[in-house]
């Protein structure tokens, strides 16, 4: 009999959990605010604390508790915490717990702002928000800090958590004063259902059960708050788009496009069309490992078909055909800077949104936000938790719904190109329309017909290295042979280009950026124009470098490294600007007190302490001649 019994019950046992909805919420708030209590309540009072872990809490808490014989939450949580500090990359902790009623994820976020990134994750993937304030507090810095960081990335329910009740009295009074202050901050913050709940974590008060002391509260406690509210989106209900993550093309008769929907319901015969091409079809079959279906929802991974032979690859997105995202590559963005390397306009990351990655710039910092204050503030780069409004450059054309519309395909993440780290997050406010209005003009005479009458390949030659390095000699001895040679020239150099296109720009980190980059698009009109161009700058990143490679063709970018150590350039000092430096003159020097990041690979490496200038143009010379540049 159980025998029989027993997988029966396990089976219905496993359908009633999935059959339970899942909330996924935020809890905001340093462990002062009694935010580890809380939580360690609400798992210790839903049971699902393992065996061994509340033995252990039992004997902690009598050693090392500051409750005495009772049972310190607060251990429970900083030990899973302690573990998760052990492991390598997660910067968020999930932790699991359900009851009769539902399931929970809850995120657990620190409060200090230099987490704020971590908040940031933590908010996107939830629903809801608990935030924590200490009765005896109020309302703090942090406290807005973490309500504009959670409605900044999508949380619309809010959990107004007044939390040591016990320690003001049970207050009914400090409570309102409270809930007060705080519906007047959160006006600021668009439209947010705040529900405020007066608790004591560590009496119990309103956590799970209400306990004797609020009488005067006539709400849910936190529990049966996070058991039954219904949050925000309806995601079958919106319209369908489904980021396409690979082609599956097993032999020439299937074609499928796979991924997850992220919105809306698709079934066979709906009318889609694929962006950004703008391209149009009507899905044929819903494909999945299980068989074909009639219709598929959001979070559901599928394969369609289509009944047309259009071409699609990974990063296109399949979407309802009457109600399309937009597209668009040059964007309005909210931008949270996640990395200890600043974020400098002009310099290149990856963009990735949904399932395509593309080439982006930050073409214009508008402002930074304080996270604290909401306030702006004029500013060059982002540092680490920063917030930003800019304006964003794509290589292409991407699929995407502006953020405050709610919609699937509002966020973004920035990805370093070196590294393959994420540096940023971001949401998508609007299309800049002037992307639309700006097309490419096709010309009759291109780069190979203005070449063609130069005899020669059209390249950039360009020389980084130390101030004082040899540069500036070695191109200006190279122009003149090119020269004699007929050869069509153009040298830019860095103290030149300076007095004119660039006199705006001095020599923070932020504006070598730009330096560089405007010098990488001068030279590439340059190559446009079929000459030979020599580029003298220090260009001390390897980040910009490599962005004027990527901007040139294959070949077309021949990186001359002249190196000269420090001491010798400092002995040599032509313009007398490493004494003043030294001196504390000059600030932001290059070898002194700003960074030179010499090449990896560079195309030529040119050691001046063991060769001549005259040298080193032969050298070049010789690598140009091999690379069929002089004709
Ligand atoms: S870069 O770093 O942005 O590529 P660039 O090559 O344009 O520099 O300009 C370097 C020249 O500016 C140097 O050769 C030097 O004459 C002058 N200069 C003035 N101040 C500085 C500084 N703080 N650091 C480096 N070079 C400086």
């Amino acid at each position: 009999m159980s025998e029989q019994a027993a997988p029966q019950t396990i089976e219905s046992y496993l359908e009633a959990q999935a059959a339970k909805t899942t909330l996924r919420f935020l809890t905001c708030g340093s462990v002062d605010d009694g935010k580890s209590t809380l939580i360690g309540r609400l798992l210790y009072d839903s049971k699902l604390i393992f065996e061994d872990q509340l033995a252990a809490l039992e004997a902690d808490s009598r050693r090392s508790g500051t409750q005495g014989e009772d049972i310190d939450f607060a251990l429970l949580v900083d030990g899973l915490a302690a573990e998760r500090e052990q492991g390598i990359t997660i910067d968020v902790a999930y932790r699991y717990f359900a009851t009769d009623r539902r399931k929970f994820v809850v995120a657990d976020c620190p409060g200090h702002e230099q987490y704020t990134r971590n908040m940031a994750t933590g908010a996107s993937n939830a629903e809801l928000a608990v935030i924590l304030v200490d009765a005896r507090k109020g309302i703090l810095t942090q406290t807005k800090r973490h309500s504009y960081i959670a409605s900044l990335f999508g949380i619309r329910d809010v959990v107004l958590a007044v939390n040591k009740m016990d320690l003001v009295g049970y207050d009914q009074a400090v409570f309102e004063r409270i809930v007060d202050e705080y519906r007047a901050f959160a006006g600021q913050l668009g439209e947010l259902n705040i529900t405020p709940i007066p608790m004591s974590a560590l009496k119990g008060d309103n956590v799970t059960s209400a306990g004797e002391h609020m009488g005067w509260y006539g709400g849910p406690t936190l529990l049966e708050h996070l058991e039954g509210v219904r949050t925000g989106k309806d995601l079958a209900a919106r319209p369908f788009r489904l980021p396409v993550q690979w082609v599956n093309r097993p032999d020439l008769d299937f074609r499928g496009f796979c991924g997850t929907i992220v919105s809306g319901t698709v079934r066979p015969g709906d009318a889609v069309q694929v962006l950004p091409s703008g391209q149009r079809s009507t899905v044929a079959r819903i494909v999945t490992f299980d068989g074909d279906l009639d219709e598929a929802q959001p979070g559901q991974a599928v394969t369609l078909t289509l009944t047309d032979e259009i071409d699609i690859s990974r990063g296109d997105v399949i979407t309802a055909a009457q109600t399309p995202p937009q597209t668009s590559d040059q964007l309005a963005v909210h931008l949270l800077w996640m990395s200890d390397a600043p974020m400098y306009p002009g310099r290149q990351y990856y963009l990735k949104t949904g399932t395509r990655t593309v080439s982006c710039v930050v073409t214009e910092l508008k402002h930074s936000v304080n996270v604290n204050t909401l306030e702006t503030q004029p500013a060059k780069s982002l540092g680490l938790n920063e917030l930003g409004v800019a304006n964003v450059s794509l290589s292409q054309r991407v699929a995407f719904e502006p953020f405050s519309e709610d919609g699937e395909l509002g966020a973004f993440i920035l990805i370093d190109r070196q590294s393959n780290a994420t540096v940023g997050a971001g949401l998508f406010d609007f299309s800049l329309r002037r992307a639309d209005n700006i097309h490419w003009q096709a010309l009759t005479i291109d780069k190979q017909h203005r070449a063609a009458i130069k005899h020669q390949r059209p390249v950039v030659v360009w020389m980084t290295g130390l101030s004082g390095s040899g540069k500036s000699t070695i191109a200006n001895l190279l122009e003149s042979r090119l020269h004699d040679l007929n050869r069509h020239t153009y040298v830019l150099d860095g103290d030149n280009v300076r007095h004119g296109l660039n006199r705006d720009l001095g020599f923070t980190a932020a504006d070598r950026v730009e330096n560089i980059r405007r010098v990488g698009e001068a030279a590439k009109l340059m190559v446009d124009a079929g000459l030979i161009t020599i580029v003298s700058f220090i260009s001390p990143f390897r980040s910009e470098r490599r962005m004027v490679r990527d901007l040139l063709d294959e070949g077309e970018f021949v990186e001359v490294f002249v190196d000269t150590p420090l001491e010798v350039c400092e002995q040599r000092d032509p313009k007398g600007l490493y004494k003043r430096a030294r001196a504390g003159e000059i600030t932001n020097f290059t070898g002194i007190d700003s960074e030179y990041q010499p090449p990896e690979a560079a195309e030529l490496h040119i050691r001046t302490t063991e060769t001549s200038p005259e040298q080193a143009v032969e050298q070049v010379l010789g690598y140009l001649e091999a690379r069929g540049v002089l004709g």
